[in-house]
């Protein structure tokens, strides 16, 4: 039947049996965005406390990025991955001048960035550690869904999925220097952390444990790759997370707040293992001028306003607020760093929570039944905290 001949509703409906299954949606048709909030088919408004999964780091369409579209597309959309672009190379100068990094890979998600840092740790065991290619990552950490980042990724329920899985990764308990020394062998290329584990519930790594991982990684030859898909561009209230363990890695990823919800990564790494050879790493889209254009006009907009100290002032704002439910409600263990912060419930109800307050207008996400966790728009303002926590407030007394 034509498009033209049935009506809205009833596309809607036959479009969501087109839609390859992999996800439980709420039966919600997510329409427009400005800000931070989001409005639906129906026209009724949200107010966004998941922030496109850690993405909008501007709020929904913000000027700097409609007007970057705008003009770069009238001026070159594509010239392909095999030339040079104006924006690529402004873009690359713009994060090597504002992290400890020389050299920038640019791909559309953070799977693709991951990908890329494995890639590149294996090929420096190959070349620099007798054919090492085992990376040690975190049980509860995430790195993407692609097959090899599937298998960097300490899910346990994904143990068994997909088998076989790539070979080569290692999963230790976060902050547990015993294991990780033991689990370090000749084979071993790289260590890989997020962190502030995201997916897993935000759970950060301790300073002083990061600082002797870096110093095992200099005695030892190990790479340390930090993936900051979900930290980096000012979630954290730094520009990059790393920022606040007084450390620096030798790898980073990049990808959700670079493109501030456009499709963008990054792999950013020192200038000495700048080591890939022609051919090795690549990518039809790496550096597509559209996604320069705008992930430049993104963090030129995080570093003129100082979007991380919002972050910062807001998330300790949010921190007080929660700390002020805690008893109450008996909420435990309030963290996180910025505007990725995570909180334990008392009992597994997080998807409860979070369907109630999808009803009364607030976006938020459980990522395990027993936690809640919030990551909202830089942007956001303290009335938008307020209204938040009101909404809650009401669905806590309602569902605890
Ligand atoms: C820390 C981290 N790494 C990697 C990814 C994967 O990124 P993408 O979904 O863009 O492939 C995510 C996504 O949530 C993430 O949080």
């Amino acid at each position: 039947m034509s498009n033209a001949l049935i009506s809205e509703t009833e596309l809607m409906e036959k479009g969501k049996q087109s839609i390859l299954f992999t996800a439980v949606r709420p039966d919600v048709v997510m329409e427009r965005g400005v800000g931070m909030h989001l409005w639906d088919t129906a026209g009724k408004k949200y107010l966004d406390f998941i922030g496109g999964w850690a993405v909008t780091c501007l709020g929904h369409s913000p000027v700097v990025i409609t007007k970057s579209l705008e003009e770069q597309s009238r001026k070159l959309v594509n010239a392909s991955p095999s030339f040079y672009n104006k924006p690529m190379l402004e873009f690359a100068k713009l994060l090597t001048d504002h992290s400890c990094f020389d050299r920038v890979f640019f791909g559309s998600s953070g799977a693709e960035a991951n990908e890329g840092a494995i890639k590149l740790a294996r090929k420096y065991g190959s070349l620099y550690r007798n054919g090492a290619y085992e990376i040690i990552t975190t049980i509860n950490g995430f790195h993407g869904r692609t097959l090899a980042t599937m298998s960097a990724t300490g899910k346990q329920k994904w143990e068994d999925l997909f088998a076989p899985k790539v070979p080569g990764f290692k999963h230790v308990p976060l902050n547990n220097l015993d294991v990780l020394r033991q689990a370090i062998n000749p084979n071993t290329c790289a260590i890989m952390y997020e962190p502030i584990q995201g997916e897993g519930g935000v759970f950060e790594v301790e300073e002083a444990y990061i600082k002797e991982v870096r110093k095992i990684c200099d005695e030892q030859g190990i790479l340390l790759i930090f993936d900051e898909v979900q930290t980096g561009i000012g979630r954290t209230g730094k520009l990059f997370a790393y920022e606040h363990y007084g450390i620096e890695p030798d790898i980073m990823t990049l990808a959700k707040g670079i493109g501030g919800g456009f499709p963008l990564a990054a792999l950013l790494v020192k200038e000495k293992y700048n080591i890939f050879e022609a051919g090795d790493q690549g990518g039809t889209y790496s550096g597509q001028p559209l996604a320069m254009a705008v992930g430049m006009a993104v963090v030129h907009e995080v570093l003129n306003k100082d979007i991380a100290a919002n972050a910062e002032k807001q998330g300790l704002y949010i921190k007080a607020k929660l700390n002020e439910l805690k008893e109450k409600f008996a909420l435990k263990d309030i963290r996180g760093k910025g505007l990725l912060i995570g909180f334990d419930l008392p009992s597994p109800k997080g998807s409860e929570i979070a369907a109630e307050c999808l009803k009364e207008g607030l976006l938020i996400n459980s990522p395990r039944p027993i936690m809640i966790r919030l990551m909202p728009p830089l942007i956001v303002a303290k009335e938008d905290v307020d209204e938040m926590f009101s909404i809650l407030f009401a669905v806590l007394t309602r569902v605890l």
